[in-house]
């Protein structure tokens, strides 16, 4: 069962959300998060869902399991191609290419707003983001210029709904990073972490029903089916209960983190696991 727990200072969890976990393969609908939605495989309740960054490691994990949901999916990425199954929650379908008659691939740049006007072309309920990269590729400024683009789209076309993946560390979760990536927050990922601020200002001041999505480490392990939001410090988490919680995010009406910006880990407390995003982009 998909618990999302709170782990305060006091040490009190509190259940929120809960479905079964994405564990099976090939599990064509999935029982529905609450009576609301009492039945995933009603027409009526499915969702088209918009993904910027859709070829990155946490973006293919929304893309895939919103597909696996009988979600219809648009995606916007530079490079349609890098597109693939991913290891988490892909089992042995892993690594090979997307196709589904539900997803629809746009090739094209986040800072372009004619790009992303593209994406808005089909009706759109709800809009996950997760962009990423180093600044030497993406430019320095990419996350916050991008998903300007993206609320202004979104307010142009009554879209209300968006999740967006930023990082522990950005904003006020300064301190709910581990020392270690603390270091690297204020040296080598200064610019990452300037634009990550400033991406999370615009959303916060956007008058969206957003929730700014603040992962601790990420693998590309399978789902835990165990997301906590975390008070403290944050450790590691798959990118495939990421995705779980960014897709929660959109498509639950009653979400409990509508307007916050969670801090999630699987683990508690304050291990930080070696990030294997190198590897999964098979780059060694
Ligand atoms: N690594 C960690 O441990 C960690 C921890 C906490 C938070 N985070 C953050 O979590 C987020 C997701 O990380 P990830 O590793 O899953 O992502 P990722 O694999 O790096 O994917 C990011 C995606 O953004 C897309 N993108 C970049 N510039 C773009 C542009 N101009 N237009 C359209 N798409 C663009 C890229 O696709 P194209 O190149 O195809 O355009 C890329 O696939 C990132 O913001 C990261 O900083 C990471
Ligand atoms: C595509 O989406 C529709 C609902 O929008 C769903 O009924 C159908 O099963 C999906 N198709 C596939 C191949 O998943």
């Amino acid at each position: 069962m998909k618990i999302f727990t709170v782990l305060g200072l006091v040490g009190t969890a509190a259940a929120f959300a809960t479905r079964p976990g994405l564990g099976s393969i090939g599990q064509k609908s999935l029982p529905s998060l609450n009576s609301r939605r009492s039945s995933s495989s009603t027409a009526l309740c499915m969702k088209t869902i918009a993904v910027f960054g859709a070829s990155g490691l946490t973006a293919a994990e929304c893309v895939y399991q919103a597909l696996k949901d009988g979600d219809k999916v648009v995606g916007l990425t530079r490079n349609p191609s890098k597109l693939v199954v991913p290891k988490g929650s892909g089992g042995a379908d892993a690594d090979k290419p997307i196709s589904d008659p539900n997803l629809t691939l746009i090739a094209g740049d986040v800072k372009n707003p004619s790009d992303v006007a593209k994406v808005f072309e089909t009706p759109i309920d709800g809009v996950i983001v997760a962009l990423g990269g180093k600044t030497s590729d993406v430019g320095d400024t990419m996350l916050t210029d991008g998903t300007n683009n993206i609320i202004a789209a979104m307010k142009e076309k009554g879209v209300k709904r968006m999740a967006v993946v930023t990082s522990i560390g950005a904003g006020d979760s300064k301190d709910q990073a581990p020392f270690a990536f603390k270091l690297l927050m204020m040296t080598v990922m200064k610019k990452i972490f300037n634009d990550k601020n400033n991406q999370e200002k615009a959303v916060e001041s956007s008058g969206l029903e957003y929730c700014i999505v603040r992962p601790g480490g990420l693998t590309v392990d399978p789902p835990t089916g165990v997301i906590n939001v975390i008070e403290g410090e944050a450790g590691s988490i798959p990118r495939a209960d990421v995705a779980q919680f960014c897709l929660e995010a959109v498509k639950d009406e009653n979400f409990p983190y509508i307007g916050k910006c969670p801090c999630i880990s699987s683990v508690g407390g304050t291990s930080w696991t070696k990030d294997r995003s190198k590897a999964a982009r098979g780059q060694a």
